[in-house]
């Protein structure tokens, strides 16, 4: 596995690919790497000739100082994990490499940054449509991968690839859930056992009931949202949102539409949890 730890060494290596007409596939990353990540780096792996990851704690998505702080630095298991897995290129740059003195560019995708994870985290969706532009200019990949766990960002993703040309064929991968349900996430190493076992995967469950409620033909959504939020909190979540909407491009829901997204965001403790599921009513 080859680590590349600035802008020169990623692109003469993507070079090479490029020349042998290697189909390339990539996986941006945080890092603090789980079984999530790497339901990503394998379907990146089934679709591709080379497999490309980078690990970037990016600052500009943090909406606060602390929570970028407080972000796990994991970097040796997650080498370990990505060359289990042959990965091909891992790319590690400093944050001065990619926000060097001055920076001032940002890239914004109107309308989808300041609904649900945009509102409650102003800035964040800049900070991410910034560094996967960078990221993707960067890398040229054929193909890059990004979970269903974060479905505001994939729409998003898709969005800014689409708006500004780059040619790259957007993949999405299924959330990974432990055996209770509970999406896979780094924000779980907040939480203890209790928490984690017996009382996050509260958070799937809820979400399946509405699911059943919308395939039995309920078209109640505001009374589904709100009767799930007070069964959220007495379990000792405090929602932050709990949202039907039109799955095409999370405008609020009408009976008109058929395919839902039920998205969901609630703390636990110290953790910030979010989760979805779709839900097709036709
Ligand atoms: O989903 C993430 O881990 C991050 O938002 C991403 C896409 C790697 C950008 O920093």
């Amino acid at each position: 596995m080859i680590q590349a730890h600035d802008k020169d060494a990623l692109r003469v290596v993507m070079r090479g690919y490029r020349s042998s007409n290697e189909v390339t596939a990539f996986v941006p990353t945080l890092g603090n790497l789980h079984d999530g990540h790497l339901s990503l780096v394998r379907k990146a792996r089934e679709v591709a000739d080379r497999v490309v990851v980078s690990i970037f704690i990016n600052p500009t998505q943090f909406d606060k100082p602390e929570d970028l702080a407080a972000y796990p630095r994991t970097l040796e298991t997650d080498l370990a994990l990505l060359k289990a897995e042959k990965v091909d290129l891992v790319f590690l740059p400093q944050a001065a490499e990619m926000y060097p003195e001055g920076s001032a560019a940002r890239v914004e995708v109107d309308g989808i940054s300041d609904i649900l994870e945009g509102d409650s985290r102003p800035g964040h969706f800049s900070g991410v449509a910034t560094i996967v532009a960078k990221l993707f200019n960067l890398v040229q990949p054929d193909i890059s991968v990004f979970g269903e766990k974060d479905f505001q960002q994939l729409m998003l993703i898709r969005r800014m690839e689409r708006d500004l040309d780059f040619g790259i064929k957007i993949i999405a991968a299924p959330t990974a859930r432990e055996k209770t349900g509970l999406a896979m996430s780094s924000r779980n190493n907040y939480l203890d056992s209790k928490q984690r076992d017996e009382i996050a995967p509260g958070l799937y469950a809820e979400m399946l009931k509405i699911k059943d409620a919308l395939l039995n033909g309920d078209e109640n959504y505001l009374g589904l949202q709100a009767k799930s939020i007070e069964t959220l909190s007495n379990q000792g979540f405090k929602p932050d949102y709990l949202e039907i909407r039109n799955a095409a491009d999370l405008s609020s829901a009408t009976t008109d539409n058929n395919e839902l997204v039920i998205l969901v965001s609630a703390w636990l403790g110290k953790a910030r949890l979010i989760d979805n599921i779709t839900v097709n009513t036709q």
